[in-house]
C-alpha cells in the first residue's frame, strides 16, 4: 500500500495531512527518511512518524460512553449519531455494535470490525449485557421472578430467563442474554413499570470504564479486543 495511505489508514492524519508531514522528512521507513508519498509499505515495514512508530492494525475498537439525546446509527440527516462524537479522520467504516434508545446512556462498542460485530450480535451467541435500570415504581420479588422465569411480551415475544437485582427500590441491574428492541423497557412495561433510567455496565467481556465520562470514547486495550474476540 502506498505510505501516504498507510499512515491515513492508521490515523496519523488526513491524506494531505501526511503527505506534507512525508515531504517535509518527518517520516521514516525501516530507519531511511522518504520523501515519495508513494512509496510502497506493507505492515512487515517499520513505519514512523516524527519518531513514533506507526505499527499496522487491521482493525479499530472504541469503548463509547454513549450520551442521552443521540441515535445509535452511522448517519441520521436530522439529528446527531453516535459517530458524530469521533473525529471525522477516524470515522472510516467504523459502526455501533448493537443499538441503544436515544435516551438510553453507557456502553457502546464502536468498530470497523464487521466479523466481530456479527459474531457479538448473532442471536445464538447470547452475549449477556448487563444495565442499570431506574423505574418509576419499586421494583418487586414478584418482578425479579417473572424476569428469571423468561417472560412472554405484550406481543408474543418469548424472552429468555434474564436476571434482576434490586439495588434499592428504584434501582436495578438488569442481564439479558439476548437483544429485543426496546427489550429492558418492554419487559418491565409488562411488571407495570415504566424505565425512566438505563444505562449499560457491559456487553460480554467487555465492561464500560468507570473514568470515562458520557459522551467520550476511547480506544480499546489490546487485552479488551482480545477478550472480545476469544
Ligand atoms: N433495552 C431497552 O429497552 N433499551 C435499550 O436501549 C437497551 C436495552
Amino acid at each position: 500500500m502506498r505510505l501516504d495511505k498507510y499512515l491515513a489508514d492508521m490515523h496519523v492524519g488526513t491524506r494531505s495531512e501526511v503527505k506534507e508531514q512525508i515531504r517535509k522528512g518527518r517520516v521514516q521507513v525501516n530507519g531511511s527518511v522518504v520523501k515519495d508519498p508513494g512509496l510502497g509499505v506493507s505492515a512487515e515495514d517499520c513505519v514512523e512518524a516524527d519518531g513514533v512508530q506507526i505499527g499496522y492494525q487491521e482493525h479499530f475498537y472504541y469503548m463509547l460512553n454513549k450520551p442521552a439525546g443521540i441515535l445509535t446509527a452511522t448517519e441520521d440527516r436530522k439529528q446527531p449519531t453516535v459517530l458524530d462524537l469521533f473525529p471525522e479522520n477516524l470515522r472510516k467504516n467504523l459502526a455501533p455494535v448493537g443499538r441503544l434508545d436515544k435516551d438510553t446512556v453507557g456502553l457502546l462498542l464502536i468498530t470497523d470490525d464487521g466479523a466481530l460485530a456479527h459474531r457479538l450480535l448473532a442471536p445464538k451467541s447470547h452475549v449477556d449485557k448487563v444495565y442499570l435500570a431506574g423505574t418509576d415504581l419499586p421494583v418487586t420479588d414478584e418482578d425479579v421472578k417473572r424476569f428469571a422465569g423468561g417472560m412472554t411480551l405484550a406481543d408474543g415475544t418469548q424472552l429468555m430467563p434474564a436476571g434482576l437485582e434490586i439495588l434499592s427500590p428504584d434501582r436495578s441491574r438488569v442481564t439479558i442474554h439476548e437483544g429485543k428492541f426496546h427489550q429492558i423497557k418492554r419487559m418491565f412495561e409488562a411488571c407495570g413499570k415504566k424505565v425512566v433510567y438505563l444505562k449499560r455496565l457491559s456487553m460480554g467481556t467487555l465492561t464500560l470504564d468507570p473514568t470515562l465520562p458520557e459522551g467520550e470514547w476511547r480506544e480499546l486495550t489490546k487485552e479488551e479486543v482480545r477478550m472480545l474476540r476469544s
